[in-house]
Protein backbone atom coordinates (compact mmCIF):
# COMPACT_ATOMS: atom_id res chain seq x y z
CA UNK A 1 0.00 0.00 0.00
CA UNK A 2 1.44 3.16 -1.32
CA UNK A 3 0.11 6.28 1.53
CA UNK A 4 -2.91 4.88 3.29
CA UNK A 5 -5.49 6.85 4.07
CA UNK A 6 -6.68 6.47 8.01
CA UNK A 7 -10.14 7.34 8.74
CA UNK A 8 -11.76 7.61 12.28
CA UNK A 9 -14.25 9.15 14.28
CA UNK A 10 -15.41 10.11 17.41
CA UNK A 11 -19.28 10.73 18.96
CA UNK A 12 -19.63 13.89 20.65
CA UNK A 13 -21.62 12.83 23.01
CA UNK A 14 -19.94 14.29 26.09
CA UNK A 15 -16.16 15.12 27.69
CA UNK A 16 -13.62 12.16 26.18
CA UNK A 17 -12.72 9.71 28.39
CA UNK A 18 -10.21 7.40 29.20
CA UNK A 19 -11.67 4.62 26.80
CA UNK A 20 -12.16 7.08 23.83
CA UNK A 21 -8.19 8.55 24.15
CA UNK A 22 -6.28 4.64 24.66
CA UNK A 23 -8.93 2.64 22.36
CA UNK A 24 -9.09 5.60 19.35
CA UNK A 25 -7.75 8.66 20.07
CA UNK A 26 -4.07 7.79 20.96
CA UNK A 27 -4.09 5.17 17.93
CA UNK A 28 -5.74 7.46 16.03
CA UNK A 29 -2.87 10.25 16.76
CA UNK A 30 0.51 7.78 15.87
CA UNK A 31 -1.57 6.83 12.76
CA UNK A 32 -1.15 10.69 11.48
CA UNK A 33 2.34 10.07 11.23
CA UNK A 34 2.14 6.85 8.71
CA UNK A 35 -0.29 8.23 5.60
CA UNK A 36 -3.14 10.38 4.87
CA UNK A 37 -5.55 10.61 8.13
CA UNK A 38 -8.93 12.04 8.36
CA UNK A 39 -10.66 12.66 11.34
CA UNK A 40 -13.97 13.67 12.29
CA UNK A 41 -16.50 14.79 15.08
CA UNK A 42 -19.53 12.33 14.55
CA UNK A 43 -21.96 14.81 15.31
CA UNK A 44 -24.88 13.17 13.43
CA UNK A 45 -24.13 9.97 14.92
CA UNK A 46 -24.65 11.79 18.67
CA UNK A 47 -27.97 13.43 16.88
CA UNK A 48 -29.05 9.31 18.32
CA UNK A 49 -28.43 10.12 21.92
CA UNK A 50 -27.74 13.65 22.39
CA UNK A 51 -31.03 15.80 22.32
CA UNK A 52 -30.53 19.14 23.64
CA UNK A 53 -28.65 21.60 20.54
CA UNK A 54 -26.23 23.57 23.13
CA UNK A 55 -25.10 20.21 24.76
CA UNK A 56 -24.23 18.86 21.40
CA UNK A 57 -22.59 22.25 20.60
CA UNK A 58 -20.35 22.05 23.27
CA UNK A 59 -19.44 18.24 23.14
CA UNK A 60 -18.46 18.45 19.45
CA UNK A 61 -16.20 21.46 20.54
CA UNK A 62 -14.78 19.64 23.44
CA UNK A 63 -13.69 16.69 21.05
CA UNK A 64 -11.74 19.14 18.72
CA UNK A 65 -9.83 20.61 21.61
CA UNK A 66 -9.30 17.57 23.26
CA UNK A 67 -8.03 16.30 20.10
CA UNK A 68 -5.77 19.04 19.36
CA UNK A 69 -4.67 19.26 23.00
CA UNK A 70 -3.63 15.23 23.09
CA UNK A 71 -1.39 15.80 20.19
CA UNK A 72 -3.25 15.81 16.59
CA UNK A 73 -1.80 17.64 14.27
CA UNK A 74 -3.49 19.70 11.47
CA UNK A 75 -1.24 20.18 8.95
CA UNK A 76 -0.60 16.03 9.21
CA UNK A 77 -4.37 15.04 9.63
CA UNK A 78 -7.52 16.57 8.53
CA UNK A 79 -9.90 17.54 11.29
CA UNK A 80 -13.46 18.25 10.44
CA UNK A 81 -16.65 17.96 11.60
CA UNK A 82 -19.43 15.21 9.70
CA UNK A 83 -22.52 17.70 9.54
CA UNK A 84 -19.47 20.14 7.56
CA UNK A 85 -19.58 17.44 5.16
CA UNK A 86 -23.37 16.35 4.28
CA UNK A 87 -22.27 14.30 1.62
CA UNK A 88 -21.62 11.42 4.40
CA UNK A 89 -25.58 11.39 4.52
CA UNK A 90 -26.09 11.15 0.21
CA UNK A 91 -24.07 7.88 0.54
CA UNK A 92 -25.79 6.48 3.37
CA UNK A 93 -28.92 6.62 1.88
CA UNK A 94 -27.41 4.84 -1.39
CA UNK A 95 -25.43 2.18 0.78
CA UNK A 96 -28.95 1.36 2.53
CA UNK A 97 -30.23 0.61 -0.78
CA UNK A 98 -28.30 -2.56 -0.81
CA UNK A 99 -27.99 -3.30 3.10
CA UNK A 100 -30.14 -6.08 4.15
CA UNK A 101 -32.49 -5.81 7.11
CA UNK A 102 -30.96 -8.73 8.82
CA UNK A 103 -27.29 -7.61 8.93
CA UNK A 104 -28.60 -4.47 11.10
CA UNK A 105 -31.22 -6.89 12.98
CA UNK A 106 -27.93 -8.66 14.15
CA UNK A 107 -25.60 -5.64 15.21
CA UNK A 108 -24.70 -5.52 18.51
CA UNK A 109 -25.47 -1.95 19.61
CA UNK A 110 -28.82 -2.42 18.10
CA UNK A 111 -29.76 -5.23 19.79
CA UNK A 112 -28.14 -3.83 23.28
CA UNK A 113 -30.80 -0.97 22.47
CA UNK A 114 -33.36 -2.61 21.98
CA UNK A 115 -33.12 -4.92 24.95
CA UNK A 116 -32.66 -1.76 27.74
CA UNK A 117 -35.32 0.58 25.48
CA UNK A 118 -39.00 0.55 24.73
CA UNK A 119 -38.39 1.66 21.14
CA UNK A 120 -35.48 2.32 19.07
CA UNK A 121 -35.19 5.52 16.68
CA UNK A 122 -34.66 4.42 12.60
CA UNK A 123 -31.35 6.74 13.03
CA UNK A 124 -30.04 4.31 15.65
CA UNK A 125 -31.12 1.23 13.69
CA UNK A 126 -29.36 2.66 10.67
CA UNK A 127 -26.31 3.75 12.59
CA UNK A 128 -24.42 0.99 11.26
CA UNK A 129 -25.39 2.25 7.40
CA UNK A 130 -24.20 6.20 8.21
CA UNK A 131 -20.63 4.36 9.47
CA UNK A 132 -19.94 2.68 6.58
CA UNK A 133 -20.13 6.18 4.71
CA UNK A 134 -18.17 7.59 6.76
CA UNK A 135 -15.38 5.71 6.18
CA UNK A 136 -16.41 4.78 2.48
CA UNK A 137 -16.48 8.16 1.36
CA UNK A 138 -12.88 8.31 1.59
CA UNK A 139 -11.95 5.61 0.11
CA UNK A 140 -10.00 4.68 3.87
CA UNK A 141 -7.78 1.84 4.14
CA UNK A 142 -7.18 1.87 7.50
CA UNK A 143 -9.68 2.54 10.34
CA UNK A 144 -8.01 2.67 13.72
CA UNK A 145 -10.98 2.16 16.42
CA UNK A 146 -11.66 0.64 20.04
CA UNK A 147 -12.75 -3.17 20.45
CA UNK A 148 -16.43 -2.18 20.64
CA UNK A 149 -16.18 -1.23 16.65
CA UNK A 150 -14.86 -3.85 15.27
CA UNK A 151 -18.78 -5.37 14.35
CA UNK A 152 -19.07 -2.07 12.72
CA UNK A 153 -16.21 -2.08 10.24
CA UNK A 154 -16.91 -5.33 9.28
CA UNK A 155 -20.32 -4.32 8.40
CA UNK A 156 -18.91 -1.68 6.53
CA UNK A 157 -16.66 -4.19 4.61
CA UNK A 158 -19.75 -6.57 4.30
CA UNK A 159 -22.13 -3.32 2.60
CA UNK A 160 -18.88 -2.42 0.02
CA UNK A 161 -18.72 -5.56 -1.13
CA UNK A 162 -22.56 -5.59 -1.97
CA UNK A 163 -22.26 -1.93 -3.31
CA UNK A 164 -19.88 -3.54 -5.44
CA UNK A 165 -21.18 -6.50 -6.70
CA UNK A 166 -24.24 -4.64 -7.67
CA UNK A 167 -22.28 -1.59 -9.63
CA UNK A 168 -18.44 -2.55 -10.34
CA UNK A 169 -15.29 -1.88 -8.27
CA UNK A 170 -16.54 1.63 -6.95
CA UNK A 171 -15.57 1.32 -3.30
CA UNK A 172 -12.69 0.69 -1.59
CA UNK A 173 -12.69 -2.21 1.23
CA UNK A 174 -11.23 -0.94 4.17
CA UNK A 175 -9.59 -2.65 7.27
CA UNK A 176 -9.84 -2.09 11.02
CA UNK A 177 -7.11 -1.30 13.52
CA UNK A 178 -7.60 -2.31 16.50
CA UNK A 179 -4.77 -2.52 19.50
CA UNK A 180 -4.64 -5.69 21.51
CA UNK A 181 -3.19 -3.93 24.51
CA UNK A 182 -6.21 -1.98 25.00
CA UNK A 183 -8.84 -3.93 23.91
CA UNK A 184 -10.91 -2.89 27.11
CA UNK A 185 -9.96 0.03 29.23
CA UNK A 186 -11.97 -0.40 32.61
CA UNK A 187 -14.29 1.61 34.16
CA UNK A 188 -14.27 2.73 38.24
CA UNK A 189 -16.96 -0.15 38.58
CA UNK A 190 -14.93 -2.76 36.57
CA UNK A 191 -17.14 -3.17 33.59
CA UNK A 192 -16.04 -1.94 30.30
CA UNK A 193 -15.71 2.20 30.40
CA UNK A 194 -18.38 3.50 28.31
CA UNK A 195 -20.73 6.45 28.69
CA UNK A 196 -23.84 4.00 29.32
CA UNK A 197 -22.01 2.46 32.73
CA UNK A 198 -21.54 5.93 33.71
CA UNK A 199 -18.06 4.55 34.82
CA UNK A 200 -15.88 7.02 32.65
CA UNK A 201 -12.80 9.39 33.66
CA UNK A 202 -12.62 12.38 31.23
CA UNK A 203 -9.37 13.11 29.75
CA UNK A 204 -9.27 16.50 31.30
CA UNK A 205 -10.85 16.06 34.36
CA UNK A 206 -10.85 18.98 36.90
CA UNK A 207 -8.42 17.44 39.82
CA UNK A 208 -10.86 17.51 42.98
CA UNK A 209 -13.07 15.41 40.71
CA UNK A 210 -10.49 13.43 39.15
CA UNK A 211 -9.28 12.81 42.82
CA UNK A 212 -12.40 11.87 43.66
CA UNK A 213 -13.61 9.40 41.30
CA UNK A 214 -10.22 7.32 41.32
CA UNK A 215 -10.24 7.51 45.00
CA UNK A 216 -14.02 6.12 44.17
CA UNK A 217 -12.95 2.73 42.13
CA UNK A 218 -14.47 -0.03 43.51
CA UNK A 219 -12.25 -2.93 44.89
CA UNK A 220 -13.68 -6.27 47.08
CA UNK A 221 -12.45 -6.03 50.61
CA UNK A 222 -9.65 -7.59 51.31
CA UNK A 223 -7.92 -5.88 54.29
CA UNK A 224 -4.55 -3.90 54.23
CA UNK A 225 -2.21 -6.60 55.22
CA UNK A 226 -3.43 -9.80 52.79
CA UNK A 227 -2.02 -10.27 49.62
CA UNK A 228 -4.23 -8.76 46.58
CA UNK A 229 -4.81 -9.95 42.66
CA UNK A 230 -3.26 -7.07 40.65
CA UNK A 231 -4.75 -9.04 37.21
CA UNK A 232 -8.29 -8.78 38.10
CA UNK A 233 -7.65 -5.15 39.77
CA UNK A 234 -9.38 -2.11 38.16
CA UNK A 235 -6.47 0.33 39.70
CA UNK A 236 -3.76 -1.74 38.17
CA UNK A 237 -5.97 -2.11 35.13
CA UNK A 238 -5.68 2.12 34.61
CA UNK A 239 -1.90 1.97 36.11
CA UNK A 240 -0.58 0.33 33.47
CA UNK A 241 -2.08 2.67 30.74
CA UNK A 242 -0.18 5.85 32.47
CA UNK A 243 2.89 4.32 34.43
CA UNK A 244 6.37 3.43 33.41
CA UNK A 245 7.15 -0.33 33.66
CA UNK A 246 8.69 -0.35 36.79
CA UNK A 247 6.04 1.80 38.53
CA UNK A 248 3.87 -1.22 37.12
CA UNK A 249 5.71 -3.79 38.89
CA UNK A 250 6.31 -2.46 41.53
CA UNK A 251 2.23 -2.34 41.89
CA UNK A 252 2.16 -5.54 41.20
CA UNK A 253 4.59 -6.70 43.79
CA UNK A 254 3.19 -4.64 46.60
CA UNK A 255 -0.23 -5.98 45.32
CA UNK A 256 1.07 -9.63 45.49
CA UNK A 257 3.05 -8.74 48.81
CA UNK A 258 0.23 -7.30 50.94
CA UNK A 259 0.66 -4.68 53.41
CA UNK A 260 -0.66 -2.27 51.40
CA UNK A 261 -3.96 -0.51 51.07
CA UNK A 262 -6.38 0.01 48.41
CA UNK A 263 -6.41 3.88 49.02
CA UNK A 264 -2.53 3.93 48.28
CA UNK A 265 -2.40 2.15 45.28
CA UNK A 266 -5.32 4.83 43.91
CA UNK A 267 -3.24 7.70 45.28
CA UNK A 268 -0.90 6.19 43.17
CA UNK A 269 -2.93 5.86 40.25
CA UNK A 270 -3.75 9.24 40.80
CA UNK A 271 -0.67 10.60 40.93
CA UNK A 272 0.12 9.07 37.82
CA UNK A 273 -3.04 10.00 35.56
CA UNK A 274 -2.76 13.65 36.42
CA UNK A 275 1.24 13.31 35.24
CA UNK A 276 0.37 11.45 32.29
CA UNK A 277 -2.03 14.50 30.62
CA UNK A 278 0.27 17.22 32.22
CA UNK A 279 1.50 18.36 29.34
CA UNK A 280 -1.92 18.18 27.21
CA UNK A 281 -4.02 19.45 29.81
CA UNK A 282 -1.41 22.90 29.37
CA UNK A 283 -1.38 22.91 25.68
CA UNK A 284 -5.35 22.74 26.34
CA UNK A 285 -5.62 25.75 28.38
CA UNK A 286 -4.15 27.76 25.82
CA UNK A 287 -6.19 26.25 23.25
CA UNK A 288 -9.39 27.68 25.11
CA UNK A 289 -8.03 31.06 25.28
CA UNK A 290 -7.59 30.70 20.93
CA UNK A 291 -11.02 30.27 19.93
CA UNK A 292 -10.46 31.36 16.44
CA UNK A 293 -7.98 28.81 15.95
CA UNK A 294 -10.38 25.70 16.41
CA UNK A 295 -12.58 26.69 14.18
CA UNK A 296 -9.96 28.14 11.39
CA UNK A 297 -8.71 24.22 11.91
CA UNK A 298 -12.00 22.91 11.66
CA UNK A 299 -13.17 24.95 8.78
CA UNK A 300 -9.92 24.31 6.76
CA UNK A 301 -10.85 20.23 7.70
CA UNK A 302 -14.15 20.81 6.50
CA UNK A 303 -12.72 22.04 2.93
CA UNK A 304 -10.19 19.39 2.52
CA UNK A 305 -12.68 16.95 3.73
CA UNK A 306 -15.26 17.74 1.20
CA UNK A 307 -13.29 18.00 -1.49
CA UNK A 308 -12.18 14.13 -1.25
CA UNK A 309 -15.75 13.41 -0.54
CA UNK A 310 -16.89 15.12 -3.51
CA UNK A 311 -14.84 12.95 -5.69
CA UNK A 312 -16.07 10.09 -4.84
CA UNK A 313 -19.60 10.81 -4.46
CA UNK A 314 -19.09 11.86 -7.98
CA UNK A 315 -17.69 8.54 -8.87
CA UNK A 316 -20.89 7.24 -7.09
CA UNK A 317 -23.50 8.80 -8.51
CA UNK A 318 -22.73 8.13 -12.09
CA UNK A 319 -21.86 4.37 -10.76
CA UNK A 320 -25.89 3.71 -9.88
CA UNK A 321 -27.39 6.31 -12.61
CA UNK A 322 -28.08 9.30 -10.63
CA UNK A 323 -25.55 10.96 -12.96
N1 LIG B 1 -19.33 4.53 15.98
C1 LIG B 1 -18.12 5.12 16.49
C2 LIG B 1 -18.17 5.13 18.02
O1 LIG B 1 -19.24 5.07 18.57
C3 LIG B 1 -17.91 6.52 15.98
C4 LIG B 1 -17.82 6.56 14.50
C5 LIG B 1 -18.77 7.05 13.64
C6 LIG B 1 -16.76 6.07 13.70
N2 LIG B 1 -18.36 6.90 12.37
C7 LIG B 1 -17.14 6.30 12.34
C8 LIG B 1 -15.52 5.45 13.98
C9 LIG B 1 -16.31 5.94 11.30
C10 LIG B 1 -14.71 5.09 12.92
C11 LIG B 1 -15.10 5.32 11.59
O2 LIG B 1 -17.15 5.22 18.65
Amino acid sequence: MATPRILSGIKPTGAPHLGNYFGMMKPAIEWQERGEAFYFIADYHALTTVHDPQALRTYSRAVALDFLACGLDPKRAVLFRQSDVPEHVELAWLLSCVTPMPMLENAHAYKDHLAKEKTVSHGLFAYPVLMAADILIYDSNVVPVGRDQKQHVEMTRDIAGKFNARYGNVLVIPEASILPTVATIPGLDGQKMSKSYDNTVALFEEEKSLRKKIMGIVTDSTPVEAPKDPVTSTIVGLYKLVADETDVAQMEADFRAGGVGYGDFKKRLFGALWEYFAQARARRAELERDVEYVDRVLGEGAARARAVAEQTMSRVREAVGLA
